[in-house]
């Protein structure tokens, strides 16, 4: 039984019913987090509430709760969440209105639905193969930092990726890498590491930030500028972090190997101490 939490109520995901007025079926009008359980303890739990207040703030949903009330159903979820590893997502729309219209409802109460399920950590020995990228043009809006549920653009990109048989699709847009359909990228070129600054055109993933702490405090370089598309296919070391991939090596994109087409040495070591984070995965 998966437990789930629908407007202030905890019940079996498959008793949830949900509105078809719901603005987040309507119009995709609501936004989302991602978390990661590691053993029944939520990973930076305070740096996915910073942005779930920062994507409903942009998009001017009241959730309804505060901080406080948001980390308790976290919580509440992680304690029954699936061992080792899970993921608990949370959803908040701008809730059902009495008629579909557009614009903001003048009333309606915001919807909060969240529930976990098992996390499928990528494993050592994957890891030590290393994973394949394809590339697509990013055609999505220029709001990427808010983590928005309209996500068709994503749905056809790892599609894409899907159908490649490979981990993910990495977005391209002006000549320019931006980042995966559900992950953030990084290169590495001479031991220096690089990835896109986090603005309108890429959602700040909080593995990204825990990727670039650990590099820095192991003495590595990191810049986070523009990085080129010739770059990446240039790059002796390509990696994508998310809370779900956590901190993956890319070895081949586009049916080409990267750099010597295996996991970097500079990957290895933030890797060792991303699992000094979370424990190593099986
Ligand atoms: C578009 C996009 N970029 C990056 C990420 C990675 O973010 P995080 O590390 O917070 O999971 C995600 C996660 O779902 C995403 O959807």
């Amino acid at each position: 039984m998966t437990l789930a939490y629908w407007n202030g109520t905890y019940s079996p995901l498959d008793e949830v019913r949900i509105s078809p007025l719901d603005r987040g079926f309507l119009f995709a009008d609501g936004v989302y987090e991602v978390v990661a359980v590691y053993d029944g303890q939520i990973f930076e739990l305070d740096a996915h509430l910073d942005r779930l207040a920062r994507s409903l703030a942009a998009v001017r949903i009241d959730p309804g709760l505060d901080r406080a009330a948001l980390a308790a159903v976290f919580l509440r979820l992680a304690e029954t969440a699936p061992r080792p590893a899970a993921t608990i997502y949370m959803q908040v729309t701008r809730g059902a209105p009495a008629q579909r219209s557009h614009a903001f409802p003048a009333s309606a109460q915001a919807s909060i639905l969240a529930f976990a399920g098992p996390l499928k950590r990528l494993g050592r020995a994957q890891q030590k193969d290393g994973f394949a990228l394809v590339s697509a043009p990013d055609i999505r809006w220029l709001r990427c930092d808010i983590k928005s549920i309209a996500l068709l653009p994503s749905v056809l990109a790892a599609q894409q990726a899907a159908e490649a048989g490979v981990l993910e699709t990495v977005m391209i847009r002006d000549g320019l890498v931006s980042e995966c359909a559900a992950s953030n990228v990084f290169v590495v070129k001479d031991g220096r590491v690089a990835t896109p600054v986090a603005d309108h055109r890429i959602l700040d993933g909080i593995n990204r930030r825990i990727a670039i702490r650990l590099a820095m405090e192991l003495g590595i370089p990191v810049e986070q500028r523009d990085v080129a598309e010739a770059e990446l296919r240039a790059a002796d070391e390509i990696w994508i972090t998310s809370t779900t991939k956590e901190l993956a090596p890319i070895v081949r994109l586009d049916g080409a190997a990267v750099g010597s087409g295996r996991p970097g040495p500079v990957w290895r070591r933030v890797r060792e101490a991303f699992d000094g984070l979370v424990g190593e995965p099986a």
